[in-house]
């Protein structure tokens, strides 16, 4: 039934008509465990990270955010394909695909081997920064833009919202925003009346924040919760075992969670080669009662030497690693539970307390970027930022303006330990800079001084009003409401709009 070419429209129709474009059995969650659609077997992640780094040929890693869609390359998908075979692998883990590339060939090579594909929503220059986190129109336009180019496949298992994003008890605020962004995906999916497919989250392993993070992300209303969770895990290197790689401790952690949890990466190489000893241990009878398999890190040899297999053009050699794994993934033959006679009885985990340790609300999110509002909205502001200036003068701006009047910038507030949003905090950084210069110039009784800031604001012809899209997209804390009346006491979010995207990167130093 499958075709080579396959455009959307037609993915669509066929999606609705019940018969997708690939023959793979599609994959549902019940309860805390993957399964095949159509009968009771239980699927047990057997997965490889496959995504090359190119930026990582040579050593200047961290300003290059280039990537290679590895879902849009029919030949590299023709040539790997038989060594991921080789491994046993049923799902591909893809960090950055890019939404405007056919994926058709690949999907469908992938499909016919049987194998699924599990993707991130991010990129390396959008995604939710750790350190300044937000949760706008773009990065919203950005996940659903994969959704879109995605869902049609029936071998897609499920969508990651971020990786790693916190990753210390320092930056923990950024998960509110990365739950925003799993509500707003699981609704795009949902509103789209696409397949049901899951959004998940992948995490580190910080000892600091391990509990409260699975916790948050799986409490409260299970609209805005994670569907599955991802466990990127190195603590298993060498021959360790199952009570000192802390694999023990995880599992027990994990036996009441609500949702199906797996290693969204593992493969510790402090010892080398790797011998892949814990693959028994996550296929054999204590940990599969409890996980999903795990995803391996990873198939590329780059400088990080986590590869299994070499790459040259279309050549492949593969590494002592592939050897030992593929070794082992004969024998990862797990026993599942049947779907019919399995009764979930885990119950989401109580959302985190506020400490030291866990500084993200969890109630209310970060707002839903509506993009109407934000277009609404700065069409109908007087003073406007002048649309030549550079990342760093707005930025400066910024900075200048809000800490000329607090309150002028209560709109664009946001932290998610006070669970403050302004309205529009959710808009790109032309709008809330607008918000904030205009809010403040009208402070200023609309003198033309007040809409100066040296040259890089101007006055504009303000257009219509947009009454009722503001008060419908207010964040709870109404701090934006249409007469931008002060909201004394508030602590403005520092500014970095223009930060590239640590959290986007992909993939281990
Ligand atoms: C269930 O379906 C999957 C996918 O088609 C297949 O691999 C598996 O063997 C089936 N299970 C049984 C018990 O037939
Ligand atoms: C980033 O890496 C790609 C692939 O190696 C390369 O083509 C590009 O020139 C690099 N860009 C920068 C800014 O170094
Ligand atoms: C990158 O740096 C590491 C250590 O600094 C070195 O071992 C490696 O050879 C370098 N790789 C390249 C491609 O230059
Ligand atoms: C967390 O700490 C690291 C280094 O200790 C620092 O670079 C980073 O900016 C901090 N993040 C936040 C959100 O404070
Ligand atoms: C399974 O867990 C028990 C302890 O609960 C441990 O003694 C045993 O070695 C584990 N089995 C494997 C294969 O790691
Ligand atoms: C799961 O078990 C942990 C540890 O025993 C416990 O703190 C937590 O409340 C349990 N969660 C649920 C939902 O039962
Ligand atoms: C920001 O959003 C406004 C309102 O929708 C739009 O007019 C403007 O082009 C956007 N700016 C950028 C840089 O995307
Ligand atoms: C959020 O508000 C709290 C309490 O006012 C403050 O301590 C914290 O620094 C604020 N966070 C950010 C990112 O501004």
């Amino acid at each position: 039934m499958r075709q080579g070419v396959l455009n959307c429209a037609f993915a669509a129709i066929s999606v609705l008509a019940g018969y997708a474009n690939a023959d793979v059995d599609p994959i549902v969650i019940k309860g805390s465990k993957f399964f095949y659609q159509s009968n009771n077997t239980q699927f047990f992640i057997r997965g490889i990270a496959y995504q090359a780094d190119p930026s990582r040929s040579d050593n200047s890693t961290s300003t290059n955010t280039s990537y290679v869609d590895p879902l849009a390359d029919p030949d590299a998908c023709s040539r790997d394909i038989p060594y991921l075979k080789e491994l046993r692998t049923n799902v591909v883990r893809v960090y950055a695909v890019d939404p405007s590339q056919n994926h058709d060939s690949c999907m469908n090579q992938l499909a016919d081997a049987g194998i699924y594909v599990i993707s991130d929503l991010s990129d390396p220059t959008q995604a939710i920064d750790r350190d300044a986190p937000e949760w706008t129109v773009d990065l919203l336009s950005r996940y659903t833009s994969v959704i879109d180019a995605l869902h049609g496949y029936t071998n897609m298992l499920g969508f990651f919202a971020g990786n790693e994003v916190s990753n210390a008890a320092n930056n923990t605020a950024a998960s509110a925003y990365v739950k925003a962004a799993v509500r707003d995906s699981k609704a795009y999916i949902k509103s789209s009346n696409y397949r049901s497919i899951g959004v998940g989250y992948a995490t580190n392993d910080d000892p600091a924040i391990r509990t409260e993070i699975a916790d948050y992300f799986n409490c409260g209303d299970q609209t805005d919760a994670i569907d599955f969770w991802g466990y990127n895990i190195y603590s298993w290197c060498g021959d360790s075992s199952y009570e000192q790689s802390g694999f023990e401790d995880r599992t027990i952690e994990f036996s009441n969670y609500s949702v199906p949890a797996f290693f969204s990466e593992y493969g510790c190489n402090l010892v080398q080669p790797r011998t892949f000893t814990q693959t028994d241990v996550i296929y054999g009878p204590n940990m599969s009662q409890v996980w999903s398999g795990g995803i391996v890190y990873m198939y590329y040899e780059e400088v990080n030497n986590y590869g299994l297999v070499d790459v040259s053009g279309q050549s492949v050699t593969t590494l002592p690693d592939f050897t030992y794994l593929s070794s082992r993934m004969q024998s990862a033959t797990p026993t599942g539970v049947l779907k019919d006679s399995y009764s979930p009885t885990n119950s989401p985990q109580a959302c985190p307390t506020l400490d030291s340790d866990w500084q993200a609300e969890a109630s209310p999110l970060p707002p839903t970027p509506d993009s109407d509002t934000c277009q609404c909205e700065f069409e109908s502001l007087s003073c406007v930022p002048k649309s030549s200036l550079s990342a760093t003068q707005m930025s400066n701006l910024f900075g200048t303006v809000c800490g000329l009047s607090e309150s002028a910038c209560s709109g664009i507030q946001h932290n998610a330990t006070t669970g403050k949003y302004g309205a529009y905090s959710m808009c790109n950084s032309t709008v809330q800079l607008a918000v904030a210069l205009d809010t403040y110039y009208k402070q200023q009784s609309s003198e033309a001084s007040a809409c100066n800031f040296g040259g890089m604001a101007m006055i504009q012809n303000a257009g219509g009003k947009c009454s009722g899209s503001v008060a419908a997209s207010s964040g709870p804390s109404g701090s934006a409401s249409a007469s931008k009346s002060s909201n004394a006491g508030s602590t403005l979010a520092v500014h970095h709009a223009f930060k590239i995207n640590a959290a986007g990167t992909f993939g281990r130093t």
